[in-house]
């Protein structure tokens, strides 16, 4: 008996000790936001040669940033979705950019053994960028899998397609492959969704990652879950995000999902200002530690930061968040001159703030928001309203939302309220913004003047408030509490219709 324990004692010594001896504290991730070399006439169907010759091209782009990250030290890179064939392909003119794309469990290196699967340049190619470099990489391509009738869901040209997130460790090892669930729209035309969401998942020195993709952010699989029954310490997101204001720009719900969920998150977008795609950044949960938004340039942007390796075990990490406790308990502040206006077709109810400072209680259906506030100057030539929303989505995917918004109305005109807006002159000393939510899955966003955001100007108390920390340190565009009440979304979330 005696030996027996105290040989047990002896191997999980070893074991603390061996965790202890490799695992890091911190470490350097970085994102590049990659403006995208297109083809030519994506309709068209070209050879693989060519194919080839166009990813080529956009791998050298990211070949400088991947090459100038590990000389910052970083320990990993995350490039954007479609960073590398770009968008606009139809089914059959997709084909020519895939590669067969194996399961990571067949350990492999395709910088050592490039053809063990087929030719697979893109994968090599990767996979020696990050091992010469030293550096885990991911990127997103695009899988194929022949398939037959012995499968009944087998596509028509005997193929599945697959938007795919790949991971190349720092030997260059494929050690994670993800297919995306939740197909954008139009991307429902070229891609298929794996018949169940991909739970992903890597270990390092330096965490635990999970991935997804883009869309895939706003449901409930595999992104929560992930987070909830997998614990992962970092997300890995590949994006081709347009943005859309005033809650759902990337940089802003990015960086609110991080603080909602707990996690870190290192979102890499496409940069095409035309197509309103910019926005990238490396995410803690208690704010950004850098971003980049610009829609002025048509340059790339490398970021480089340092996260905790596993954020919940930092001082600052909040052990439970009740999202309603705080608003449930109080006694609603006054309510009158209710309005119904909209934000992203869906039909908020708003409250105007009519004075400099204030208490303020809208409602719509399950759901009140209480909002305490005082602006720095009340500017007559500004309007901001307090909102709230209780309902499904229904444009451009389906999802039930319950929000609280304060925001800044486009014009005097309160019809306007909801609007895009991007410039604002009203800073606030303080506001205080809580919401009878019925999800434990609200994201915290605060967007200032130029569509900015706010890291260490504002908190999330485990009551459920978002408060302001000071005076704004620049005028606001809007502060809310974005809900998601997923047990209310209709049944196959990524399987909606296709609208144009
Ligand atoms: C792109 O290619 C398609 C298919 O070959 C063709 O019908 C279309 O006219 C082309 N568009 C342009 C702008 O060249
Ligand atoms: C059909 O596909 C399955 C699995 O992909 C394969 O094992 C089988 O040989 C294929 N059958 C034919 C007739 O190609
Ligand atoms: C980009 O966003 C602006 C402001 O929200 C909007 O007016 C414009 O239509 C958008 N452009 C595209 C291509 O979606
Ligand atoms: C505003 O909304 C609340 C809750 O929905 C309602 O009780 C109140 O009567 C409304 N006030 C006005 C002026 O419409
Ligand atoms: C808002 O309510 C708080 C108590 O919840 C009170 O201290 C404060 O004076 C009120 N502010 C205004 C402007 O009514
Ligand atoms: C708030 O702002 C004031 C004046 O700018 C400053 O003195 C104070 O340190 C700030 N407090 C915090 C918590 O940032």
């Amino acid at each position: 008996m005696i030996s027996l324990s105290s040989s047990w004692h002896m191997f999980v010594f070893i074991l603390v000790m061996g965790s202890r001896a490799f695992a890091l504290d911190t470490y350097i991730a970085a994102v590049y936001e990659h403006p995208v070399i297109l083809a030519k006439n994506a309709s068209q169907l070209v050879s693989s040669a060519e194919a080839l010759k166009l990813m080529n091209k956009n791998i050298d782009i990211l070949e400088e940033a991947i090459t100038s990250a590990a000389n910052q030290g970083a320990h990993i890179i995350v490039t954007p979705e479609d960073g590398i064939y770009g968008f606009g392909f139809t089914r059959e003119t997709f084909f020519p950019y895939l590669e067969d794309i194996p399961d990571p469990q067949v350990n492999w290196i395709p910088c050592i053994d490039p053809e063990r699967f087929g030719p697979s340049p893109v994968q090599e190619r990767l996979s020696c960028l990050a091992r010469h470099n030293s550096i885990y990489v991911v990127a997103n391509i695009g899988d194929k899998k022949p398939c037959n009738s012995s499968d009944l869901k087998c596509p028509k040209d005997g193929r599945y397609q697959y938007n795919t997130n790949v991971v190349f460790n720092s030997d260059g090892k494929l050690v994670a492959r993800y297919h995306k669930s939740n197909l954008f729209m139009i991307e429902q035309l070229l891609y298929d969704s794996p018949e169940e969401p991909e739970l992903v998942t890597f270990e390092t020195s330096f965490g635990k990652f999970g991935l997804f993709t883009c869309f895939d952010i706003l449901f409930h699989d595999p992104a929560v879950t992930l987070i909830s029954n997998l614990h992962v310490d970092t997300i890995l997101f590949p994006t081709a995000w347009m943005n859309v204001l005033p809650h759902l720009t990337a940089v802003e719900f990015h960086s609110a999902w991080a603080m909602g969920m707990r996690v870190n998150f290192l979102a890499a977008n496409i940069h095409r200002p035309s197509l309103n795609m910019t926005g990238s950044g490396i995410y803690g949960p208690d704010g950004s530690r850098t971003y980049h938004y610009d829609l002025k340039t048509l340059n790339g942007r490398l970021l480089v930061a340092e996260l905790d390796s596993q954020p919940s075990r930092s001082p600052s990490y909040l052990p439970s968040l009740n999202w309603n406790l705080y608003a449930s308990a109080m006694e609603p502040f006054t309510q009158d001159h209710n309005f119904t206006g909209f934000i992203f077709f869906d039909e908020y109810t708003f409250s105007e703030l009519t004075k400099e400072a204030g208490n303020l209680t809208v409602c719509q259906k399950g759901l009140c928001c209480h909002l305490s506030y005082k602006m720095t100057e009340k500017h007559e030539d500004e309007h901001y309203v307090l909102g709230a929303f209780d309902g499904l989505h229904v444009v451009e995917g389906e999802y039930y939302l319950q929000v609280c918004t304060l925001l800044k109305c486009r014009s005097t005109d309160l019809q306007t309220c909801g609007d895009s807006v991007t410039t604002a002159h009203t800073h606030f000393d303080s506001f205080s913004l809580s919401g009878t939510f019925s999800t434990n899955y609200v994201f915290p966003e605060v967007l200032l003047s130029g569509v900015q955001l706010a890291p260490g100007e504002f908190q999330v108390l485990s009551d459920g408030r978002l408060m302001s920390q000071n005076r704004t340190s620049q005028p606001v565009l809007t502060v809310t509490l974005f809900g998601r009440w997923y047990e209310k979304d209709p049944p196959h979330p990524y399987t909606h219709h296709i609208i144009f």
